[in-house]
């Protein structure tokens, strides 16, 4: 691997980025990320970068001064004559507004794309994005690194028997899929209707769920309310136990206490997102992803293949 390399991190989530520089065996790069008396963010790195590839991991969800760092350290770096910079976005904010449902909305998950690039990114990394498409906002390399084989392994050491994969809406059959196709399972989907943001009108099960164990996967859990929703009707319908397995944990309106005193048996998320008093909910179980992102960096630093993470 080539060495001449250094990984950076804003604050969003420093203890995901050292548990990265583990994996890869380096140490993380010195850089002050603190604010101004007025509150505005002053970065400073400590360290010579010049000619260096860097990496920026920073996940992106509110307050928006976590995405305002990623722009400023990513222009810091580009100004200190850096040969190459990888913005690392485990969370990417602003993803679920990838397109125009009606007139006069903002696409703002192609903003942020425009703005990443714009202050200096010359490749791009995320986890699994709200829509694959969006690694089409960046004209850039880019690579939407998958959490699905970590669910996979994980549900596979359960050993769990009669399951059914679940994919909570149509936009996410391809993630349940690909789940599904890893531990030799059905499907089942719901459609979901929403008339509002964050509010369900409707859910309707398509497949059959009776005497099954459900799992059923998501790219991010926000309100809760689909997740909710999704179990209360998989009970009705006769499934014996209920699993919830998502990529992101951005738990608003205190929805981890909602699902972890719903009926389901475990919520399993990964690390991309500091989640706060973890120890409070004994059904929360958090996988890493730092050995995926830090693989990723070795890749691109060796010139590997990334897709072969995928598999
Ligand atoms: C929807 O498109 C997403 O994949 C998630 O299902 C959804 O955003 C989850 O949101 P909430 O937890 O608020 O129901």
């Amino acid at each position: 691997m080539d060495n001449d390399f250094k990984v950076f991190a804003g604050n969003s989530n420093i203890e995901l980025a050292k548990k990265v520089c583990d994996y890869i065996g380096i140490k993380l790069g010195d850089i002050e990320v603190g604010r101004f008396e007025d509150g505005e963010i002053k970065v400073i790195i400590n360290e010579n970068v010049r000619g260096k590839n860097v990496y920026v991991i920073q996940s992106t969800p509110p307050p928006s001064d976590n995405y305002l760092e990623l722009f400023i350290i990513l222009d810091a770096l580009r100004r200190a004559s850096t040969e190459a910079i990888c913005a690392i976005t485990p969370y990417y904010g602003y993803g679920r507004q990838d397109r125009k449902t009606r007139g006069r909305e903002p696409i703002s998950a192609k903003l942020m794309a425009n703005l990443i690039v714009a202050s200096g990114a010359t490749r791009f990394i995320a986890v699994d994005l709200h829509a694959g498409q969006i690694q089409g906002f960046f004209d850039i390399p880019s690579d939407n690194l998958s959490a699905i084989p970590l669910f996979a392994d994980y549900f596979i050491s359960k050993n769990i028997s009669d399951v059914v994969v679940v994919s909570p809406d149509v936009g996410g059959v391809a993630r349940a899929n690909s789940l599904a196709s890893r531990l030799r399972a059905p499907i089942v989907i719901f459609a979901k209707r929403r008339e509002k943001p964050d509010e369900i009108a409707r859910m309707d099960l398509v497949g059959e769920v009776k005497g099954k164990n459900a799992i059923i996967i998501d790219d991010g859990i926000y309100t809760g309310g689909t997740l909710i929703n999704a179990t209360k009707i998989l009970i009705e319908k006769g499934a014996k136990k209920v699993y919830a397995a998502a990529t992101h944990g951005i738990f608003c309106n205190h929805s981890l206490k909602k699902l972890n005193d719903s009926p389901l048996e475990e919520i399993v998320i990964t690390d991309t997102l500091k989640i706060k008093d973890n120890d409070n909910f004994e059904k929360l179980k958090i996988i890493s992803v730092a050995p995926l992102i830090g693989e990723a960096i070795k890749r691109v630093q060796e010139h590997s293949s990334i897709s072969e993470l995928f598999k």
